[in-house]
């Protein structure tokens, strides 16, 4: 089953509450946080997750894309995420920050850049139920989705079920029906979209057609 999550880094934030009621049908709502520092741009923080997750029924997947995830993935999920996807790039113990993050009730995910291997990272597999692969450098919406990292996505699937998981295999970046189906060959089965969401003229109709190319 392909999962649907859209990304509001494409709404508008004025209207967030309206722009999550406007992709009913999605299966996540996938945010983006980012602190300027781990990428060069800066979004939202925990105050706006808060009022979010009070403003919809479509759980929140959280998207750190900050320094010492270690310190913030624990306010996000009080503050409603249901799950937190941190960088392993950034976390200082991985192993440890994805345990506190299962163990608060939320899913834990990690997310590798593009230029970030899988292999250094098959044994935290067991301790996550997601992994992220960028499909653009992290940091903005709308950019080319980057191909060379299908093999990636590939080698992470082959990793998952080598170890008998049953892990999400999310892609991130440049996601949409011109390359939907590449992904979902090459094994991923969690899909973010955002301006292929958000720049439809409908929004609703952008995520069901999405899921129906990823899952033929
Ligand atoms: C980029 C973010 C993405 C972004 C994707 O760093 O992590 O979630 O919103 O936007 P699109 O789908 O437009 O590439
Ligand atoms: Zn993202």
């Amino acid at each position: 089953m392909a999962l649907i999550n859209p990304s509001i880094l494409s709404a508008d934030f004025a209207r967030l509450a309206d722009e999550a009621q406007a992709v009913k049908g999605a299966d996540w709502l996938h945010v983006d946080v980012m602190d300027n520092h781990f990428v060069p741009n800066l979004t939202l923080g925990v105050p706006v997750v808060e009022s979010l997750s009070k403003a919809t029924d479509t759980p929140l997947d959280l998207h750190l894309m900050i320094e010492d995830p270690d310190r913030w993935a624990p306010q996000y999920i009080e503050a409603g995420a249901g799950s937190v996807t941190f960088h392993v790039e950034a976390a200082a113990a991985p192993v440890r920050l994805a345990r506190e993050i299962r163990a608060k009730g939320a899913r834990a995910s990690m997310a590798l850049k593009p230029a970030t291997p899988i292999e250094p990272y098959e044994d935290l597999l067991p301790e996550l139920d997601m992994v992220l692969i960028m499909t653009v450098e992290p940091g903005f919406g709308g950019q080319a989705f980057l191909d060379i990292m299908l093999p990636k996505i590939r080698r992470t699937r082959e990793l998952i079920s080598r170890h008998g998981l049953q892990l999400g295999l999310q892609v991130d970046g440049g996601v949409s029906a011109a390359t939907i189906e590449r992904c979902a060959d090459a094994g991923a089965d969690v899909f973010v979209a955002g301006s292929a969401v958000y720049g439809a003229d409908d929004p609703a109709k952008a995520v069901r057609d999405l899921r129906e190319q990823a899952e033929t």
